[in-house]
C-alpha cells in the first residue's frame, strides 16, 4: 500500500461510540473478551454448544501435531443437519431460509422445511451415483438455490465439495478438478449475466475433455440454453434429483471430517486447495455470524452479497447463517441489472436488516451517486458489514451516511480463505468504530502485529500481521501439499509457531489494528485474490510475448488494478503488437486462461524489465510507473539504465 494511503488512513481519528439502544440489545458484550481471555479453550467449548453434536468431543484442541490442528476431538456431527433439519425439528420449518431473487426478476421463497426436502433429494441423488464419504465433488454454478442445496447435500453425505467461481475459465476449472480428483461435477446449462444468458455447460465440456477422475456431470437447467450432451456422463438435475425421495437420514461424521476445499491464489502460479473440516469450522462460522452481525433468528433479514464461489459465500451465505437459522436474501445477478438501484430495491422489498458487502462495491455505489439509494426506504438496515480489502475512510463514511442513515454500526471484518471465518472486527454495540480500521481480534482469537524478528511492534508502528494461537476454523492444510502448507504459512515465524497471514498491518495509538494490504506478490482486485505470477504465466503463454511482469496498481474502484509490462518476442514488431487490437487480444487471452477477473487493466509494451542481479523482477519500481510516481531507488538493479528505457519508451508510445 502506498504511503499516501497509509497516512490518509492514520490521519483519520473519527470514532463512533455504539448507540445505547443498540448496545442494550446486542448479542455481543464486552465481557466476551474477558471470558475468552480467562480460558480460551473453555470459551470455544461453550461456542461449540451452538451446534448439535451426535457424540460429544473429549478434547477441545489437539495442537500436538502443529501446524495440523484438531478441534473438538472425538466429536461427531452432521453439518447439514445443523444447518437445516434441526431448525425444522425445533418447530421453525415454516420460517423462510432463503428469499431468492433471480436476475431476470423471477424469485422463490424457500422455507427451512422445503430446504430440508430439497437437500434430502439431492443427497439421495448423489448417493444413487455411488458417491461415498470423502469423495470430492466440484461445483460450478451461478447463484441459484441449487448451488446451496448442492453444497449442503455434499455436507450431509460427508462428500468434500470444491466450489469453483462461475467466472473462472475452463482451464482454471480443470486444474481444480484434477488437483482434487473430483468424481462428480455439478453445473448448469447457462448463467444470467447482466441481463443475458451466458453459456456454462459448454465451458464445462471443454474443461473436462479427457478428465480421468470425473464420472458424472449433473446439470441444472437455469437459462434453457441448448447444450452439448455426453450420453452416459451427463445427467439433468430435474430428472435425477426431482425423482428422489424427500426423506434422507443424516449420518454423523468426525469433527475433523473434510467439509470443503476452496482454491485460492498464492504467490506461485498454482492455486492452493485450502482444506476446511467440520466441527471447528462450523462453530466459528456460527459464532462470528451471531456476534459480528448481531443476528437475531426469526427477526433479522440478512444479506451477504458475495458469490458462493468465494469463501465469504461459504461461511456467510451457507454455513454460518444457516447454522444460525437466518432468513436471508440470495441474489443471482449484478448490482446494476436492470438498474443501479437493484440492491436498494431488494433491501426495501425484503426489509433487509443486515447487509454485508465489499469495499469495491461501496465505491461503485459512491460513483453512481447517493441519489440512487435515496430513492428507496432503507430504514430496515441496522448493521452494515465490509470484507475483502481495506476499506478507505471515505467509503466507510459514505456507507454509514448514505446506506446506514448515519447510525448503523459498520463492521469491517478481516479474514481469509485460510482462516475460514472472521478473525478481526469490531463488535456492534460494544466497539467504538473507526472508519478504515478492522480494530480488534474477536474474543477467542489472537492476532498481533510483529516485526521481522516476531517481536510485537509498539503502538503507532507497522509490521506483519500474525495469528499466534490456533483457532477453530483454521485451514487444516493445502490439499495434497503438506510442504507448501508449512512453507507458506508457518515457516516465516516458525520458532514462535505463528501463522503468517501475508498482510501488512499497523497499530494505532490505541492499539487498534489497521490492515495495510498484502506484503507478498498477491494482488487484491475487487476483493479477489490474484497472484502476479498467475497472470504473468498467462501472458507468457501467448505466442507474441517473451516475458511479462505484473503489478497491482492502486485503483479508485477496484482497490488494485492489474498492470502488465510485456516484452515481445524477437519476431514481433513492437508497433503492431502495441496496437490497440493487439493489446485487447492479450487482455482477452488472460481472461481466457484464468477468467475475466484477471484481465489486466493496462498492458504496456517495454524493451526491458527491471531485475536485480539475482534475476528477481523489482515490482516496486514497476508499481511506481503504473501509479505515475517518480521511480524509486534503482541501485539494486543489475542494469540501472533499464528504468530510463522503460519510461522513455512509454512516453514515446503514448
Ligand atoms: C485477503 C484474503 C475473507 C473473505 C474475502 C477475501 C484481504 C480481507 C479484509 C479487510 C483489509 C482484507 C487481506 C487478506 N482482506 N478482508 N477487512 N481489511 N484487508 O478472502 O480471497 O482469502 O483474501 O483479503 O489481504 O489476506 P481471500
Amino acid at each position: 500500500m502506498s504511503n499516501e494511503v497509509l497516512s490518509n488512513l492514520m490521519g483519520e481519528s473519527d470514532s463512533f461510540p455504539p448507540d445505547q439502544d443498540f448496545a442494550a440489545q446486542a448479542n455481543a458484550t464486552a465481557a466476551l473478551y474477558d471470558e475468552a481471555d480467562a480460558d480460551r479453550e473453555e470459551f470455544w467449548a461453550s461456542q461449540a454448544g451452538r451446534l448439535h453434536w451426535d457424540t460429544n468431543w473429549s478434547q477441545v484442541l489437539d495442537w500436538s501435531d502443529a501446524p495440523f490442528a484438531k478441534w473438538f476431538v472425538g466429536g461427531r456431527l452432521n453439518v447439514a443437519y445443523n444447518c437445516v433439519d434441526r431448525h425444522v425439528d425445533d418447530g421453525h420449518g415454516d420460517q423462510v431460509a432463503i428469499h431468492w431473487v433471480g436476475e431476470p426478476g423471477d424469485s422463490r421463497d424457500i422455507t427451512y422445511a422445503q430446504l430440508k426436502t430439497d437437500v434430502s433429494k439431492a443427497a439421495n441423488a448423489l448417493e444413487s451415483l455411488g458417491l461415498r464419504p470423502g469423495d470430492r465433488v466440484a461445483i460450478q454454478l451461478p447463484m441459484i438455490p441449487e448451488a446451496i442445496v448442492s453444497m449442503l447435500a455434499c455436507a450431509r453425505l460427508g462428500l468434500t465439495h470444491s466450489v469453483v467461481f462461475g467466472g473462472f475459465s475452463p482451464a482454471a476449472l480443470r486444474s481444480r478438478v484434477d488437483d482434487a480428483a473430483a468424481r462428480l461435477v455439478i453445473t448448469s446449462d447457462g448463467q444470467y449475466r447482466r441481463g443475458k444468458a451466458a453459456p456454462m455447460k459448454e465451458n464445462i465440456d471443454e474443461a473436462l475433455a479427457g478428465s480421468e477422475s470425473v464420472e458424472k456431470v449433473l446439470v441444472v437447467k437455469r437459462t434453457d440454453t441448448e447444450v452439448p450432451w455426453t450420453e452416459g456422463r451427463d445427467l439433468w438435475w430435474h430428472e435425477l434429483v426431482d425423482a428422489q425421495s424427500g426423506e434422507h437420514t443424516p449420518q454423523a461424521f468426525d469433527s475433523e471430517h473434510p467439509l470443503f476445499i476452496l482454491y485460492t491464489s498464492g504467490t506461485t502460479g498454482k492455486p492452493k486447495g485450502i482444506l476446511h473440516t467440520s466441527g471447528g469450522y462450523l462453530t466459528q462460522a456460527a459464532y462470528t455470524h451471531n456476534v459480528v452481525f448481531d443476528h437475531k433468528p426469526g427477526k433479522d433479514v440478512y444479506w451477504c452479497t458475495a458469490d458462493i464461489g468465494w469463501v465469504t459465500g461459504h461461511s456467510y451465505i451457507v454455513y454460518g447463517p444457516l447454522a444460525n437459522r437466518a432468513t436471508q436474501v440470495v441474489y443471482e445477478g449484478t448490482p446494476n441489472t436492470p438498474h443501479e438501484g437493484r440492491h436498494w430495491e431488494i433491501v426495501q422489498k425484503y426489509k433487509v436488516s443486515i447487509y454485508y458487502t465489499a469495499p469495491t462495491l461501496i465505491r461503485t455505489f459512491m460513483k453512481w451517486g447517493a441519489q440512487i439509494p435515496q430513492g428507496y426506504d432503507l430504514s430496515s438496515l441496522r448493521v452494515l458489514g465490509s470484507v475483502g480489502e481495506p476499506i478507505n475512510p471515505e467509503a466507510w463514511l459514505w456507507y454509514r451516511e448514505n446506506i446506514g442513515a448515519g447510525k448503523a454500526p459498520i463492521v469491517d471484518t478481516w479474514w481469509q480463505t485460510e482462516t475460514g471465518a472472521i478473525m478481526i472486527s469490531p463488535l456492534p454495540g460494544v466497539t467504538a468504530t473507526k472508519p478504515g480500521s478492522a480494530q480488534k481480534a474477536l474474543p477467542g482469537i489472537s492476532a498481533k502485529v510483529v516485526d521481522e524478528t516476531a517481536t510485537e511492534v509498539a503502538h503507532g508502528s507497522g509490521g506483519y500481521l500474525v495469528l499466534d494461537k490456533p483457532w477453530p476454523a483454521m485451514l487444516r492444510g493445502i490439499w495434497g501439499d503438506e510442504q507448501r502448507f508449512r512453507d507458506t504459512y508457518w515457516s516465516r515465524f516458525a520458532d514462535e509457531g505463528c501463522y503468517f497471514a501475508g498482510d501488512g498491518a499497523k497499530y494505532d495509538a490505541d492499539g487498534d489494528i489497521w490492515l495495510l494490504g498484502r506484503v507478498d506478490d498477491v494482488m487484491n482486485v475487487s476483493g479477489h485474490r490474484i497472484s502476479t505470477t498467475e497472470v504473468e504465466s498467462a501472458l507468457v503463454s501467448h505466442p507474441s510475448v517473451a516475458e511479462a511482469a505484473v503489478v497491482g496498481a492502486s485503483d479508485e474502484t477496484t482497490g488494485q488494478g492489474i498492470v502488465a509490462f510485456v516484452i515481445l518476442r524477437g519476431n514481433v514488431v513492437a508497433d503492431e503488437a502495441g496496437s490497440e487490437e493487439a493489446i485487447a487480444a492479450l487482455r482477452n487471452h488472460v481472461a481466457k486462461e484464468i477468467g475475466p477477473i484477471a484481465k489486466p487493466r493496462q498492458i504496456m509494451v517495454v524493451p526491458e524489465l527491471p531485475k536485480t542481479r539475482s534475476g528477481k523482477i523489482m515490482r516496486r519500481l514497476l508499481r511506481d510507473v503504473a501509479e505515475n510516481r517518480e521511480v524509486g531507488d534503482v541501485t539494486t538493479l543489475a542494469d540501472s539504465s533499464v528504468m530510463g528505457l522503460i519510461s522513455a519508451g512509454l512516453k514515446d508510445g503514448k
